[in-house]
């Protein structure tokens, strides 16, 4: 292992690092554009230069192998001045439109700008224009004037989507990133990862264009319930201290944009679109109305009817929820686990149009947690399934079954977060909250275990179901 120096301090590297890998696994920050960890070395935008002692130039640290003692200077007065040099021949045609961009706030341009420039154009020539609010698809719209070639996002369509969908067309300052013509970049599955790879404000996503300045907005870590990959994810939201006074009261618990949070276990820096896409999945009408024997009543009421259910019922069945948690589930396990005969339900299905599975992230399993819910209790119900001779009470979690393919005859007790005329079959109708309102964990498909924080208060008339499920278990218990 040879041992390198940066700035006098010694590293041990992997011979197959380069000096750029070896700072980054050290928490050495060194600026570019262009590099990124799981994409191949372009070295364009040379920013990344250091000075190797003893030399009087500089060389890009991206694509320098590490050596047997190699000393390396990340601050010396020419790397300093070469950088100087590199950001004032960048913003020499760059619109620095900050004021109207999207990525102000998390650019590199503005950050290593004031980090290591921060001088004003040395140009008095007017800019070089090009094409604004070019289409790149119907999701992203591209800013040729922001973009500084780094190429990332034409890396990311060969390298890791695989649909090789950008490309760099012309030459010199008339360079364009463009889209091949076969429509690949549409369909292309992963393509809004190339909105967050782009070190400045050139890819911007549409459904994201002006919403929100990113610093009133907050990060929640999260996981994507959209497939039994569970990928880490960010949930964006008005900070509460920025939470808007005038406008309408739901921006205040909007999911405004959704992104990736890197986790080496599970999907890496990516997503899938659909994963971003599921803010509206989260924003359905909920359910806040507790229900008995078709009446609206207060929730507590609700619960002692299901008490009252649970306690008369000598062959209660009970499908829980593939979207619930490993921390619910264990709670409806300890209540009422050995009272009720179990199944696993898939709440949802692939949808007509989504890309059912791949071999890069997408999970045939449209649910969070089908593998948490399956450690707890092994059966699933799936097409085909029938309830077990003598059931005389239904308890159904989620979604994903409705109540008309039961004899009205049999006794229900439905708990679902979301609305939908079909609870008003149900004997007893109970709202419970959703995974913006709770912490907790998923397991995925492979066994790794992810957790989720609260974005959003519940409402009072929503219970927990962990709450609910304890509440649940004093009646178990003196039946049993
Ligand atoms: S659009 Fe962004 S990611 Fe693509 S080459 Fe330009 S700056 Fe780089
Ligand atoms: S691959 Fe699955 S878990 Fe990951 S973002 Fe897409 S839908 Fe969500
Ligand atoms: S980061 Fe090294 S040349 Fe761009």
């Amino acid at each position: 292992m040879p041992r390198i120096y940066i700035d006098g301090l010694p590293y041990e590297a992997d011979s197959r690092q380069t000096v750029m890998e070896v700072a980054a696994a050290n928490g050495i920050v060194l600026p570019g554009f262009c590099w990124h960890p799981k994409l191949s070395v372009a070295g364009n935008c040379r920013l990344c230069a250091v000075q190797v002692e003893g030399r009087s130039w500089v060389e890009i640290s991206c694509n320098m192998p590490v050596a047997q003692d190699l000393k390396v200077l990340t601050d010396s007065d020419i790397v300093r001045e070469y950088r100087k040099s590199i950001l004032a021949l960048t913003t020499l045609n760059h619109p620095v439109d900050c004021g109207i961009c999207d990525k102000a706030g998390e650019c590199l341009l503005q950050d290593y700008h004031y980090e290591h420039n921060g001088a004003p154009s040395t140009s008095h020539e007017v800019k070089v224009h090009a094409t604004k609010f070019h289409a790149l698809s119907s999701r992203i719209t591209l800013d040729n004037e922001r973009c500084v070639l780094c190429s990332r996002c034409v890396r990311f369509t060969h390298e890791i989507s695989k649909t090789k969908s950008l490309g760099i067309v012309q030459r010199g300052d008339t360079s364009l990133v463009r889209a091949s013509g076969d429509g690949a970049f549409e369909t292309d599955a992963y393509s809004d990862n190339v909105v967050d790879l782009c070190p400045v404000g050139a890819l911007l996503s549409r459904s994201f264009l002006y919403k929100s300045r990113v610093w009133y907005l907050k990060a929640t870590p999260s996981v994507c319930p959209g497939c039994a990959r569970g990928c880490a994810v960010n949930l964006w939201h008005r900070k509460p201290e920025w939470k808007l006074q005038a406008l309408d009261a739901r921006h205040n618990r909007a999911i405004e944009r959704i992104t990736p949070r890197d986790n080496p276990a599970v999907n890496g820096p990516w997503i899938c679109n659909r994963g971003r896409d599921l803010a509206p999945l989260f924003e359905r009408e909920r359910a806040t109305q507790a229900i008995c024997a078709g009446f609206s009543v207060a929730t507590p009421a609700a619960i002692e009817g299901a008490r009252s259910l649970i306690e008369r019922a000598r062959r209660p069945v009970a499908l829980v929820s593939s979207w619930a948690s490993n921390e619910e589930l264990a709670a409806f396990a300890a209540a009422l686990g050995r009272h009720f005969t179990v199944f696993v339900k898939r709440d949802r299905e692939p949808e007509p149009g989504e890309v059912v599975a791949d071999d890069i992230l997408i999970c045939a399993d449209k649910n969070p947690n089908s593998t948490g819910a399956l450690a707890n209790f092994a059966s699933a119900w799936g097409p085909g399934s029938t309830l077990p001779e003598g059931t005389d009470l239904l308890l159904v979690w989620g979604e994903g079954f409705d109540l008309a393919q039961v004899p009205q005859s049999l006794r229900t007790i439905v708990l679902d977060a979301w609305k939908n005329p079909g609870h008003a079959r149900a004997d007893v109708f109970i709202p419970v909250s959703i995974q913006t309102e709770r912490r907790g964990t998923y397991t995925n498909f492979e066994g790794t275990v992810s957790g989720f924080e609260a974005c959003f208060e519940k409402d009072d008339s929503v219970a927990h179901a962990e709450d609910l499920f304890a509440a649940l278990a004093a009646a178990n218990v003196a039946a049993a």
